[in-house]
Protein backbone atom coordinates (compact mmCIF):
# COMPACT_ATOMS: atom_id res chain seq x y z
CA UNK A 1 0.00 0.00 0.00
CA UNK A 2 2.81 2.03 0.90
CA UNK A 3 4.59 1.68 -2.33
CA UNK A 4 1.22 2.23 -3.99
CA UNK A 5 1.63 5.63 -2.55
CA UNK A 6 4.63 6.65 -3.16
CA UNK A 7 4.06 5.86 -7.11
CA UNK A 8 1.52 8.02 -6.98
CA UNK A 9 3.08 10.79 -5.42
CA UNK A 10 6.09 9.81 -7.95
CA UNK A 11 3.81 9.98 -11.12
CA UNK A 12 2.09 13.09 -10.19
CA UNK A 13 5.41 15.20 -9.36
CA UNK A 14 6.35 13.44 -12.67
CA UNK A 15 3.41 15.29 -14.87
CA UNK A 16 3.81 18.62 -12.96
CA UNK A 17 7.42 18.89 -13.59
CA UNK A 18 6.89 18.07 -17.36
CA UNK A 19 3.62 20.08 -18.00
CA UNK A 20 3.44 22.42 -15.35
CA UNK A 21 7.40 23.56 -15.15
CA UNK A 22 7.45 22.61 -11.60
CA UNK A 23 10.88 22.07 -11.12
CA UNK A 24 14.08 22.51 -8.46
CA UNK A 25 15.98 25.17 -9.63
CA UNK A 26 19.16 24.46 -11.07
CA UNK A 27 22.15 24.93 -8.62
CA UNK A 28 20.16 23.04 -6.11
CA UNK A 29 20.10 20.11 -8.50
CA UNK A 30 24.12 20.57 -9.01
CA UNK A 31 24.51 20.52 -5.27
CA UNK A 32 22.70 17.66 -4.86
CA UNK A 33 24.27 15.69 -7.67
CA UNK A 34 28.01 16.80 -5.80
CA UNK A 35 26.44 15.59 -2.27
CA UNK A 36 25.43 12.40 -3.70
CA UNK A 37 28.60 10.82 -5.43
CA UNK A 38 30.56 12.16 -2.47
CA UNK A 39 28.63 10.18 -0.25
CA UNK A 40 28.74 7.54 -2.06
CA UNK A 41 31.81 6.49 -2.97
CA UNK A 42 32.81 7.32 0.30
CA UNK A 43 35.38 4.58 1.73
CA UNK A 44 33.27 1.98 2.72
CA UNK A 45 29.90 3.26 0.81
CA UNK A 46 28.46 1.28 -1.97
CA UNK A 47 30.72 2.72 -5.52
CA UNK A 48 27.76 0.59 -7.24
CA UNK A 49 26.24 3.51 -9.18
CA UNK A 50 30.18 4.66 -10.04
CA UNK A 51 30.86 1.56 -11.37
CA UNK A 52 33.52 0.35 -8.76
CA UNK A 53 35.09 -3.41 -9.92
CA UNK A 54 33.64 -6.06 -7.90
CA UNK A 55 30.47 -3.91 -6.07
CA UNK A 56 26.83 -4.44 -6.35
CA UNK A 57 26.56 -5.65 -10.13
CA UNK A 58 29.87 -5.97 -10.79
CA UNK A 59 30.39 -8.29 -8.21
CA UNK A 60 29.93 -10.36 -11.54
CA UNK A 61 33.41 -9.20 -13.51
CA UNK A 62 32.28 -10.29 -16.61
CA UNK A 63 29.46 -7.59 -16.26
CA UNK A 64 32.29 -4.90 -15.70
CA UNK A 65 34.98 -5.78 -18.04
CA UNK A 66 32.28 -6.31 -20.63
CA UNK A 67 30.37 -3.31 -20.35
CA UNK A 68 33.86 -1.38 -21.17
CA UNK A 69 34.48 -3.81 -23.74
CA UNK A 70 30.69 -2.42 -25.24
CA UNK A 71 32.45 0.72 -25.18
CA UNK A 72 35.17 -0.17 -27.18
CA UNK A 73 33.77 -1.94 -29.74
CA UNK A 74 31.09 0.43 -30.47
CA UNK A 75 34.15 2.99 -30.90
CA UNK A 76 36.05 0.92 -33.15
CA UNK A 77 32.80 0.66 -35.00
CA UNK A 78 31.82 4.22 -35.46
CA UNK A 79 36.29 5.50 -35.52
CA UNK A 80 37.63 2.79 -36.98
CA UNK A 81 39.77 -0.45 -35.30
CA UNK A 82 42.60 1.83 -36.03
CA UNK A 83 41.81 4.94 -35.22
CA UNK A 84 43.75 4.58 -31.07
CA UNK A 85 46.50 2.35 -32.63
CA UNK A 86 47.91 4.77 -35.19
CA UNK A 87 49.43 7.01 -32.63
CA UNK A 88 49.81 6.78 -28.85
CA UNK A 89 46.79 9.28 -28.23
CA UNK A 90 46.03 12.08 -25.78
CA UNK A 91 42.62 10.76 -24.42
CA UNK A 92 40.10 12.26 -21.37
CA UNK A 93 37.77 10.35 -20.21
CA UNK A 94 35.18 13.06 -18.33
CA UNK A 95 33.23 10.74 -15.25
CA UNK A 96 36.09 8.29 -15.34
CA UNK A 97 34.04 6.35 -12.42
CA UNK A 98 35.72 3.42 -11.58
CA UNK A 99 37.31 2.84 -14.57
CA UNK A 100 35.26 0.52 -16.84
CA UNK A 101 36.98 2.31 -20.05
CA UNK A 102 39.60 3.42 -19.21
CA UNK A 103 41.24 -0.35 -18.88
CA UNK A 104 40.29 -0.66 -22.12
CA UNK A 105 41.29 2.76 -23.54
CA UNK A 106 44.30 3.38 -21.60
CA UNK A 107 46.82 1.21 -22.65
CA UNK A 108 48.75 2.35 -25.77
CA UNK A 109 47.51 6.53 -25.07
CA UNK A 110 50.04 8.65 -24.51
CA UNK A 111 48.52 10.53 -21.58
CA UNK A 112 44.64 8.98 -19.81
CA UNK A 113 43.14 11.77 -18.23
CA UNK A 114 40.12 10.66 -15.79
CA UNK A 115 38.13 13.69 -14.84
CA UNK A 116 35.15 13.27 -11.91
CA UNK A 117 33.82 15.54 -9.36
CA UNK A 118 35.20 12.77 -6.37
CA UNK A 119 38.53 11.72 -5.45
CA UNK A 120 36.75 8.47 -4.44
CA UNK A 121 36.09 7.55 -8.25
CA UNK A 122 39.71 9.09 -9.70
CA UNK A 123 41.41 6.54 -6.99
CA UNK A 124 39.82 4.00 -8.07
CA UNK A 125 40.19 4.20 -11.36
CA UNK A 126 43.95 5.02 -10.70
CA UNK A 127 44.05 1.92 -9.40
CA UNK A 128 42.79 0.10 -12.26
CA UNK A 129 44.88 1.51 -14.76
CA UNK A 130 47.90 0.80 -12.52
CA UNK A 131 47.12 -2.71 -12.38
CA UNK A 132 47.75 -3.07 -15.92
CA UNK A 133 51.48 -1.99 -15.14
CA UNK A 134 50.62 1.59 -16.71
CA UNK A 135 51.56 4.91 -15.92
CA UNK A 136 49.73 7.35 -18.01
CA UNK A 137 46.77 7.65 -15.65
CA UNK A 138 46.39 11.42 -14.72
CA UNK A 139 43.71 12.62 -12.00
CA UNK A 140 41.70 15.68 -12.87
CA UNK A 141 38.95 16.67 -10.17
CA UNK A 142 36.89 19.34 -10.45
CA UNK A 143 33.66 20.59 -8.18
CA UNK A 144 30.40 19.97 -9.81
CA UNK A 145 29.25 23.74 -10.08
CA UNK A 146 32.44 24.72 -12.13
CA UNK A 147 33.03 22.11 -15.15
CA UNK A 148 34.42 24.81 -17.15
CA UNK A 149 37.35 24.64 -15.12
CA UNK A 150 38.60 20.94 -16.27
CA UNK A 151 39.52 23.15 -19.71
CA UNK A 152 41.84 25.12 -16.99
CA UNK A 153 43.33 22.65 -15.82
CA UNK A 154 44.61 20.88 -18.81
CA UNK A 155 47.37 22.51 -20.90
CA UNK A 156 47.95 20.30 -23.93
CA UNK A 157 44.54 19.49 -26.23
CA UNK A 158 43.12 16.19 -26.36
CA UNK A 159 43.07 13.36 -29.40
CA UNK A 160 39.49 12.31 -27.94
CA UNK A 161 37.28 13.06 -25.00
CA UNK A 162 34.93 10.13 -24.21
CA UNK A 163 31.76 10.27 -21.73
CA UNK A 164 30.20 6.96 -20.93
CA UNK A 165 26.98 6.78 -18.63
CA UNK A 166 27.51 10.38 -17.46
CA UNK A 167 25.28 12.56 -19.39
CA UNK A 168 22.20 11.06 -17.93
CA UNK A 169 23.47 11.93 -14.97
CA UNK A 170 24.35 15.45 -15.25
CA UNK A 171 22.12 18.01 -13.40
CA UNK A 172 20.38 19.21 -16.61
CA UNK A 173 20.56 19.63 -20.07
CA UNK A 174 22.11 23.27 -19.73
CA UNK A 175 24.58 21.48 -17.56
CA UNK A 176 25.24 19.44 -20.29
CA UNK A 177 25.80 21.87 -22.96
CA UNK A 178 28.58 23.28 -20.92
CA UNK A 179 30.09 19.97 -20.37
CA UNK A 180 30.17 19.62 -24.20
CA UNK A 181 31.11 23.08 -25.03
CA UNK A 182 34.34 22.43 -22.73
CA UNK A 183 34.58 19.08 -23.96
CA UNK A 184 35.19 21.12 -27.66
CA UNK A 185 37.66 23.66 -25.78
CA UNK A 186 39.69 20.29 -24.72
CA UNK A 187 39.95 18.70 -28.11
CA UNK A 188 43.01 19.43 -30.81
CA UNK A 189 41.53 20.38 -34.43
CA UNK A 190 40.16 17.12 -35.56
CA UNK A 191 39.99 15.71 -32.11
CA UNK A 192 37.23 13.26 -31.72
CA UNK A 193 34.46 13.56 -29.18
CA UNK A 194 32.67 10.25 -28.14
CA UNK A 195 29.95 10.22 -26.12
CA UNK A 196 27.26 8.35 -24.96
CA UNK A 197 24.00 9.93 -24.17
CA UNK A 198 20.43 8.50 -22.64
CA UNK A 199 17.84 9.03 -25.41
CA UNK A 200 13.73 10.67 -24.51
CA UNK A 201 11.46 8.93 -26.74
CA UNK A 202 7.98 10.45 -26.74
CA UNK A 203 7.09 8.66 -23.64
CA UNK A 204 7.11 10.23 -20.14
CA UNK A 205 8.97 8.37 -18.16
CA UNK A 206 11.47 8.84 -20.50
CA UNK A 207 11.83 12.69 -20.12
CA UNK A 208 14.48 14.17 -18.14
CA UNK A 209 14.06 14.84 -14.40
CA UNK A 210 14.35 18.25 -12.89
CA UNK A 211 13.97 17.13 -9.41
CA UNK A 212 14.72 14.59 -6.46
CA UNK A 213 18.18 14.12 -7.88
CA UNK A 214 19.37 10.88 -5.73
CA UNK A 215 16.08 9.37 -6.80
CA UNK A 216 15.86 9.82 -9.91
CA UNK A 217 19.80 10.15 -11.81
CA UNK A 218 19.58 7.50 -13.90
CA UNK A 219 16.98 9.76 -16.11
CA UNK A 220 17.99 13.22 -15.09
CA UNK A 221 18.75 14.30 -18.28
CA UNK A 222 17.92 13.25 -21.37
CA UNK A 223 17.90 14.33 -25.08
CA UNK A 224 15.77 13.07 -28.02
CA UNK A 225 18.44 12.38 -30.59
CA UNK A 226 18.02 15.04 -32.87
CA UNK A 227 18.12 17.61 -30.02
CA UNK A 228 21.25 16.21 -28.66
CA UNK A 229 22.98 16.52 -32.52
CA UNK A 230 21.97 20.00 -32.41
CA UNK A 231 23.14 21.33 -29.60
CA UNK A 232 26.45 19.33 -30.36
CA UNK A 233 26.93 21.51 -34.10
CA UNK A 234 26.07 24.58 -31.87
CA UNK A 235 28.66 23.50 -29.49
CA UNK A 236 30.99 23.71 -32.47
CA UNK A 237 31.09 19.82 -33.31
CA UNK A 238 30.98 18.40 -36.54
CA UNK A 239 28.31 15.25 -35.11
CA UNK A 240 29.40 11.82 -37.74
CA UNK A 241 27.99 8.89 -36.77
CA UNK A 242 25.19 7.38 -34.42
CA UNK A 243 24.20 3.97 -32.58
CA UNK A 244 21.88 3.32 -30.74
CA UNK A 245 21.42 0.68 -28.09
CA UNK A 246 17.99 0.24 -27.16
CA UNK A 247 18.62 -2.04 -24.23
CA UNK A 248 21.83 -2.93 -22.30
CA UNK A 249 21.70 -6.44 -20.23
CA UNK A 250 25.22 -5.92 -18.41
CA UNK A 251 23.81 -2.73 -16.07
CA UNK A 252 19.67 -3.33 -16.89
CA UNK A 253 18.83 -0.02 -18.44
CA UNK A 254 18.45 1.03 -21.88
CA UNK A 255 18.11 4.00 -24.17
CA UNK A 256 21.72 4.35 -24.74
CA UNK A 257 22.61 6.38 -27.51
CA UNK A 258 26.43 7.18 -28.77
CA UNK A 259 27.74 9.59 -30.83
CA UNK A 260 31.19 9.97 -32.49
CA UNK A 261 31.83 13.97 -33.45
CA UNK A 262 35.08 15.45 -34.85
CA UNK A 263 36.26 19.13 -34.06
CA UNK A 264 35.90 20.90 -36.45
CA UNK A 265 39.68 22.52 -37.70
CA UNK A 266 39.42 25.87 -37.22
CA UNK A 267 40.52 27.77 -40.54
C1 LIG B 1 27.90 5.76 -13.62
S1 LIG B 1 29.56 6.28 -13.30
C2 LIG B 1 30.25 6.11 -14.93
C3 LIG B 1 31.66 5.61 -14.91
C4 LIG B 1 32.31 5.34 -16.27
N1 LIG B 1 32.25 6.46 -17.15
C5 LIG B 1 31.71 4.13 -16.94
O1 LIG B 1 31.32 4.20 -18.10
O2 LIG B 1 31.64 3.08 -16.29
C6 LIG B 1 29.37 8.02 -13.12
C7 LIG B 1 30.62 8.80 -12.68
O3 LIG B 1 30.41 10.17 -13.05
C8 LIG B 1 30.86 11.01 -12.00
N2 LIG B 1 30.15 12.30 -12.13
C9 LIG B 1 28.98 12.70 -11.60
N3 LIG B 1 28.69 13.95 -12.00
C10 LIG B 1 29.70 14.35 -12.80
C11 LIG B 1 29.98 15.55 -13.51
N4 LIG B 1 29.19 16.61 -13.44
N5 LIG B 1 31.11 15.57 -14.26
C12 LIG B 1 31.95 14.52 -14.30
N6 LIG B 1 31.74 13.37 -13.63
C13 LIG B 1 30.63 13.29 -12.89
C14 LIG B 1 30.56 10.24 -10.74
O4 LIG B 1 31.34 10.70 -9.65
C15 LIG B 1 30.90 8.81 -11.18
O5 LIG B 1 32.24 8.54 -10.92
Amino acid sequence: MHRYIERIIRVSRRLLDNYAGLREPEDKIIADSQAFWNNLSNQGRDGGPAHFRGQSIFADDSRWVGLGQNSLRIFYRLAGEDWLAKKPRRILDWGCGGGTCAVHFAPGAACYYGVDITEASLAECNRQVEALGLHNFKPVLFAAPDPERVARLIDKPCDLVLSTYVFELLPSKEYGRRVLRTIHELLADEGLAFIQIKYSTHKLNSMSYRWGYSKNLGNMTTYFIEEFWTMARECGFEPQLLYLEPVQPLNNDHHFAYFLMEKAKSS
